[in-house]
């Protein structure tokens, strides 16, 4: 009788700590929810839910190597001086490049008949190196 109460006691321990564990987890599952969609905060033309990987492949690749700039040309410095603050605006660049970006969607909807176009998609007709050919003034008009 007594080792029967004692197996019973385990048994309902073990399903209280089971239950708490699958509650901890459920837990930290829905507290990472909210910083997935929250990714970056400033975003008015890339779609808000972009993931890192496709919003880091076109800073780097369609804007650095495509207009010939580093992160720095278009974002503004942190304000302890360390590293750069993505999501200011602060910088005139960073709004002009916003300008492109909407420019060139619709010269690839508009005009070339693309009708879903999107940033990073390397099959678009028109993208930032098909003018800047790595350099950031294509027209020649800032002085060296
Ligand atoms: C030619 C200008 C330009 C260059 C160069 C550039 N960016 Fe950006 N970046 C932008 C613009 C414009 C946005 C905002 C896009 C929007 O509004 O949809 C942005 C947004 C971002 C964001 C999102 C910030 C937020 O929270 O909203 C990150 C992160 C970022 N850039 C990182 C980088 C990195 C890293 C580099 C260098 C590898 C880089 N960028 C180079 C123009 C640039
Ligand atoms: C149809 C041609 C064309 C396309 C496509 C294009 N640009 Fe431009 N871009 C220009 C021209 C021309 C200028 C110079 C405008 C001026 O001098 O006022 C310029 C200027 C800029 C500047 C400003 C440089 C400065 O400081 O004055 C940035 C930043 C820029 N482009 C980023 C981009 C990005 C990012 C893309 C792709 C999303 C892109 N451009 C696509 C033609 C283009």
């Amino acid at each position: 009788m007594k080792l029967n109460r004692k197996v019973c006691v385990i048994g309902a321990l073990a399903a209280i700590v089971s239950i708490t564990t699958a509650a901890t987890i459920k837990k930290t599952a829905d507290d990472k929810k909210p910083a997935d969609k929250q990714l970056y905060t400033n975003l008015k033309v890339l779609p808000k839910d972009i993931s890192s990987r496709d919003l880091q492949s076109i800073m780097a690749d369609d804007f650095e190597d495509g207009i010939g700039v580093s992160c720095g040309f278009c974002h503004a410095n942190n304000k302890d001086g360390h590293g750069l603050d993505f999501a200011s605006d602060a910088k005139p660049e960073k709004e002009i490049a916003r300008t492109m970006m909407r420019m060139t969607l619709d010269l690839n909807k508009r005009w070339l008949k693309n009708k879903h176009p999107k940033l990073g998609d390397t099959g678009l007709v028109v993208q930032c190196t098909t003018c800047h050919k790595g350099q950031p003034f294509p027209d020649g008009a800032e002085p060296k």
